[in-house]
C-alpha cells in the first residue's frame, strides 16, 4: 500500500518516511527542495532497505500531481509540505497564504479526482492562538493565531474538516504537533533549518557546535517557574510513530478527528538548556535577552486523546532528545 508524502525531504516528513517503511508502507514522496534536500530522502533509503519513490514538483501544480497521483495510486495522503517560519510569515504574509493554502486546495482537488480518500495533516499547537488555558485540549479553543503561519494552519483544518463533511466516504486526520525536537538516533537525518534558525533545539545545537556565540533567552520574567518559556518538547521520532498510528485510523475511519502530539509535560528553556548540556557534556553559553513578540508563557499539550484514540504515547526522555539533536548536529555540521 502506498502512502504519498508531501514535504517529505523536509524535518518531521523525511522521520515519518522511515517509520512508515519500517512499519511495512510503501512511501512516494513529492517536494519541491525549496526548504530541502533530496539528499534527507536518499539517507531515508538507505536506513531503511526501501526504495521511495522522489518527485520534484509544486503541490500546488495541479498537472504536475495529477501525474504523481496516477503513477503511485496512493491508498492515503500526508501533507507535510508548507513554509513554517513565524517571522518571515508576519513580514511576507501573502507569501504564507498563496502558497499554504493553494498546495492544499490543489492536493485535496486531486485527492478527489484520484479518488482518494484519506488525508493526514501536519497542523501545529500555534492554532489554540493565545485564548486557551494550558494543557490544551482537541475541544480547548483554536483561532486567535498571532501570526499568518498559524493562521494558515487555522485555516487548512477548516478547509479539510469542510471537504470530509461533504463527503461522507472521506477521512481527514489533524495532527496538532507541540514543540518537535531531536533527530533518528542514526544521526543520519536530522533537522536543517537554513539560515540562522528561529527554534530553540536548533539554536542550541548550532552554539554547541560553535557556529553560532551564544544563545539568546528570550525572557526570564514569564510567570513560570525559572521565569523562562514552557514549552512541550517531543522527540521527532516519537511524532514519526504517532503518523503512523494516525495512517492507521485513517484508513479504518470516516469522518473528521483532531489529535495533539506532545508529551503532555512542559520544559523551560533554561532546562533545556541544562538537559543539553548534561546529555552531551558541551557548554551551552548564553544570555538573558528581551521577550520576543508573540510568545506565550506556557504552552503544553493534554495527549490523553491520542493514548486513547491512538494508542500512542510519547516514550522518549529530553535526554533523548537532547543527545539525538546533538548526534545529528555534531555528524553534520553544515547540515545535507
Ligand atoms: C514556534 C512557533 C510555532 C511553530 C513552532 C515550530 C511562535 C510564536 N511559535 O513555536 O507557531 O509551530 O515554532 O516548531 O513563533 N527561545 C529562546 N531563544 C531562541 C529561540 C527560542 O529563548 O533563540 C524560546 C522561546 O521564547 C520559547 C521557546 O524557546 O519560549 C521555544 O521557542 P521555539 O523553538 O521558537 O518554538 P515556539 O515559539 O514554541
Amino acid at each position: 500500500m502506498t502512502i504519498l508524502l508531501t514535504g517529505a525531504a523536509g524535518y518531521i516528513g523525511s522521520h515519518t518516511a522511515v517509520a512508515l517503511a519500517e512499519a511495512g508502507y510503501d512511501v512516494a514522496i513529492v517536494d519541491d527542495f525549496s526548504n530541502s534536500s533530496p539528499e534527507a530522502v536518499r539517507r531515508c533509503e538507505a536506513l531503511t532497505g526501501k526504495k521511495m519513490p522522489l518527485y520534484e514538483a509544486d503541490v500546488a501544480d495541479k498537472a504536475a500531481m495529477a501525474r504523481i497521483f496516477a503513477e503511485t495510486k496512493p491508498a492515503a495522503v500526508i501533507h507535510f509540505a508548507g513554509h513554517k517560519a513565524v517571522g518571515e510569515s508576519v513580514a511576507k504574509p501573502l507569501k504564507y497564504y498563496r502558497n499554504n493554502l493553494d498546495t492544499t486546495l490543489s492536493l485535496l482537488e486531486c485527492m478527489a479526482d484520484a479518488g482518494c480518500k484519506r488525508f493526514i495533516f501536519s497542523s501545529s499547537a500555534t492554532v489554540y492562538g493565545a485564548k486557551a488555558a494550558v494543557p490544551y485540549t482537541e475541544e480547548s479553543e483554536t483561532g486567535g493565531c498571532t501570526n499568518p503561519y498559524g493562521w494558515t494552519k487555522f485555516m487548512i483544518e477548516q478547509i479539510a474538516g469542510g471537504v470530509a463533511k461533504a463527503d461522507p466516504a472521506m477521512s481527514v486526520v489533524l495532527l496538532r504537533y507541540f514543540n518537535p525536537v531531536g533527530a533518528h538516533p542514526s544521526g543520519r537525518i536530522g533537522e536543517n533549518p537554513s539560515g540562522i534558525p528561529n527554534n530553540l533545539m536548533p539554536y542550541i545545537t548550532q552554539v554547541a557546535v560553535g557556529r553560532l556565540p551564544h544563545l539568546n533567552v528570550f525572557g526570564d520574567d514569564y510567570d513560570t517557574p525559572d521565569g523562562t518559556g514552557v514549552r512541550d518538547y517531543i522527540h521527532v521520532v516519537d511524532l514519526a510513530a504517532g503518523h503512523v498510528k494516525a495512517l492507521e485510523y485513517a484508513l479504518s475511519h470516516t469522518g473528521t478527528e483532531v489529535f495533539n502530539l506532545g508529551t503532555g509535560h512542559g520544559v523551560s528553556v533554561l532546562e533545556l538548556v541544562h538537559a543539553f548540556e548534561a546529555a552531551t557534556g558541551v557548554k551551552v553559553p548564553y544570555v538573558i535577552a528581551p521577550r520576543r513578540p508573540g510568545d506565550l508563557a506556557s504552552v503544553y499539550a493534554d495527549c490523553s486523546k491520542a493514548k486513547r484514540v491512538l494508542g500512542w504515547k510519547a516514550e522518549k526522555t529530553v535526554q533523548d532528545m537532547c543527545a539525538d539533536s546533538w548526534r545529528w548536529q555534531s555528524n553534520n555540521p553544515n547540515g545535507y
